[in-house]
């Protein structure tokens, strides 16, 4: 059976720790979609892992597929199994190889792009996510299976390289080098495929995964990002390039919408709102100097609203892993979550960061939005109407602090009350049975309802 997992607000719901949590039972764990724009750290054997790209399954000894949906570069794959292996583990990865490549091109536009489209500018990145699905859209892209084969490979660069330079050198005004060669790539691109071929990476993606859940194996589809930064479904154009719901975990791995809906398909909650990047944010506390929109640093937001903000962020490490930016954050907003719950058909739902929330006299959740005088209940269709939307706040008695690993061993009972009546909220509003609530960073410090492929 499949189970997948995806993301139900704006990334960094925890969905890591989730995939970590259940893949135990996976034998094989697939991506489908993104590329090294997501970012997970797992722990294993007290060894820290920081991983982009290659599904954090491949850790622990399952097989991680990156499916045909993901957009893939070459360099981050063979540098995280590189890294892999020299710390004495084997991972097993496998490429679909209808999956697009990104090149170097792809990640130059992404920065140049991004420059020019000012109030615009999602805040990607920069990893050449969006120029990569543009090329695929626009059928002029790079497919892994090309890179197996030279001929084919050289005459897509011959065809689309030129392209690509009089865009960055004649529109944008932009040097080009190496980036923009067809020669150099031409080279480059084809060794990544000598070394795809010789360690035999490289899968029909759709097949290999059906012959395993023919076999009766586990396969676990691991979204990234999350459901508001979806292409389709998402705050367009605020979003990434790719379709992290439910239906693309179909699209993306060509394993049918009957295989992926006989599963379980599992929503991802961070108990609070963080983001990355731009754009309107109705229930956000304080702001974000250059995120915010419209926000100014000297005047800020209302005192106690900056301290809760602060306090949040802290608590729950809210700054970039990357960059070490600090992340927007706000209350759990509901609308968003129906919004969600819709989409994807959650039958599951993991409610992470309870722990971060503990300690507050009250915990706030936007229940509804004002919507030009009207109360609506899920998000409208543009990001425009979103931006004047004003959340209607329902407001739960704070819980305490407590001993979380305790919390985790002794299970669902043992989590403090009004904790236990917040998660029973978000779970009868959403229509979904809370299998599990992540109640600390740690591997064990989660409390296990319902094990999805039990
Ligand atoms: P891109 O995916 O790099 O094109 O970025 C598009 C938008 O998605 C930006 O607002 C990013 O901050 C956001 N984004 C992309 N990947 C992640 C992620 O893994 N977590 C949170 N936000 C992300």
């Amino acid at each position: 059976m499949t189970v997948t997992i995806v993301g139900s607000q704006l990334g960094d719901e925890g969905k890591g720790g989730v995939v970590d949590l259940y893949g135990d039972a996976a034998d094989v764990v697939a991506r489908y979609q993104g590329g090294d724009n997501a970012g997970h750290t797992v722990v294993h054997d007290g060894e820290k892992y920081k991983l982009s790209l290659v599904p954090s399954g491949a850790v622990r000894g399952k097989i991680g597929v990156l499916g045909n949906g993901c957009v893939v570069n070459p360099e981050t794959l063979f540098d995280e199994i590189d890294t892999l292996r020299d710390r004495g583990l084997d991972p097993d990865v496998r490429v679909a190889e209808r999956a697009h490549v990104i090149l170097p091109y792809h990640r130059a536009l992404d920065g140049i792009e991004e420059e020019e489209k000012e109030d615009l500018a999602a805040g990607t990145t920069k990893r050449g996510i969006g120029p990569t699905y543009e090329d695929k859209a626009g059928r002029r892209g790079v497919r892994v299976g090309d890179l197996l084969d030279p001929d084919t490979l050289r005459e897509r660069l011959e065809y689309v390289v030129p392209q690509k330079k009089a865009l960055a050198e004649e529109v944008f005004d932009k040097e080009t080098g190496e980036a923009f060669d067809v020669d150099h790539l031409y080279d480059t691109y084809r060794e990544y495929g000598e070394r795809l071929a010789e360690e035999e990476m490289t899968v029909d993606c759709g097949t290999f995964l059906q012959e395993r859940i023919d076999a009766g194996e586990n396969v676990m589809l691991e979204g990234a990002q999350g459901t508001s930064l979806d292409i389709d479904h998402g705050v367009y154009p605020y979003v990434t390039s790719s379709n992290p719901t439910a239906g693309g975990a179909t699209v993306g791995t060509g394993l049918g919408p009957t295989v992926v809906g006989d599963g379980e398909v599992i929503g991802i909650v961070k108990a609070y709102l963080s983001r990355v990047g731009t754009g309107p944010l109705p229930t956000e506390l304080g702001g974000v100097e250059e995120q915010t929109p419209d926000y100014d640093a000297d005047e800020g937001a209302d005192a106690d609203e900056e301290e809760l903000a602060t306090y949040i962020r802290d608590e729950g490490g809210e700054y970039g892993t990357v960059t070490g930016r600090p992340r927007r954050v706000g209350w759990l907003d509901m609308p968003m979550l129906r919004h969600a719950a819709r989409a994807n058909g959650f039958t599951g739902l993991a409610v992470n960061h309870i722990d971060v929330l503990a300690g507050l006299d009250e915990v706030k959740v936007g229940h509804s939005y004002e919507f030009d005088g009207e109360e609506i209940f899920t998000m409208p269709p543009t990001t425009e109407q979103w931006g004047r939307c004003e959340a209607t706040f329902k407001t739960f008695e704070g819980w305490p602090d407590v001993d979380w690993a305790a919390v985790a061993e002794d299970g669902y009972e043992a989590i403090p009350e009004n904790a236990r009546t917040y998660l029973e909220y978000v779970s009868d509003e959403l229509d979904a049975p809370v299998y599990a609530v992540g109640v600390g960073p740690g591997r064990g410090e989660t409390v296990v309802v319902e094990n999805p492929y039990e």
